[in-house]
């Protein structure tokens, strides 16, 4: 039976997604958390709708099997293309990452003008932008998408000359454009987020949308009356991991930007769902 002290689901094409499992156990550390990676079937970001929307509906398959009181698709790509259609056939509730992302960045600017950079799926898409005109119509959105940032954080080039190159050359058109406000439009760019800072200069105000669907989340359990209050006891297993393939990998990253002991990560079969 799902109740309050029921898990948080969390999904994402693989690794990325645990920059927002990490935000909600900073921001709700009470919560358990099973988070799926597709780990075989990474990345999402160059799939078709159909395709996606395929791999989405089997993840929240799997997760509602586990009896999560919660969904978060935390891959930008999936909440891109996947969300709206899957959001009517479930009946738990689901967040995405792009709404949130959206009405912060909408606030944030003062000159209208916001970048959004992501990968092609979600450029493409155009999501950010329709979301932000419904609440600033007169907000210039423009779209930058950055392939090679995903590769760069998952060889560990958080800091490094490469990445600082390739950072220069696509965000120089936002640069030149003068926007004010850019969001981070996917799992892994908080991950590079001091690079992109550096370049973009201190009048540009980054919005992490991983951080804001963490609130999001929060706000929503505590309007629900669904706020897990069973006190922590140590060695509970809070966090569960499960990924579609190579979890020695996945572990090995979790455990480099996840500071809550050893993780461990299960190998499942997602086409079965
Ligand atoms: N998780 C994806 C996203 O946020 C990035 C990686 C991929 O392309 O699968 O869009």
């Amino acid at each position: 039976m799902i109740n309050k002290n029921s898990p948080v689901g969390v999904f994402d094409s693989g690794i990325g997604g645990l920059t927002v499992a990490r935000e909600i156990m900073r921001q709700i550390p009470n919560e358990k958390i099973i988070y799926f990676g597709d780990t075989a079937r990474v990345p999402y970001g160059s799939k078709s709708r159909e395709t996606i929307t395929r791999y989405s509906r089997q993840i929240v398959r799997f997760l509602q099997a586990r009896e999560v009181k919660v969904i978060v698709a935390a891959c930008n790509t999936a909440s891109a293309f996947a969300l709206d259609e899957i959001e009517k056939e479930t009946d738990i509730p689901i967040i995405g990452v792009i709404k949130p992302g959206a009405r912060v960045a909408a606030a944030v600017t003062e000159n209208g003008r916001i970048g959004v950079i992501g990968t092609e799926g979600t450029i493409d898409s155009s999501i950010y932008s329709r979301y932000i005109k419904k609440i600033k119509p007169e907000a210039a959105v423009t779209g930058k998408a950055c392939p090679l940032f995903v590769p760069l954080v998952e060889e560990g080039l958080w800091e490094d000359p490469v990445t600082d190159e390739i950072a220069k050359r696509y965000l120089t058109e936002l640069l030149d454009i003068g926007i004010d406000t850019l969001i981070l439009g996917c799992t892994h760019y908080p991950l590079i987020r001091s690079t992109v800072g550096r370049i973009m200069g201190e009048s540009v105000s980054l919005v992490n949308p991983a951080y804001e669907t963490a609130r999001e989340l929060k706000r929503l359990l505590g309007e629900k009356g669904m706020l897990n209050d069973e006190a922590a006891r140590l060695g509970d297993n809070r966090y569960r991991f499960y990924v579609s393939d190579a979890a020695d990998k996945f572990k090995r990253f979790a455990n480099s930007i996840i500071k809550y002991g050893i993780l461990s990560a299960e190998i499942i079969n997602i086409e079965e769902y």
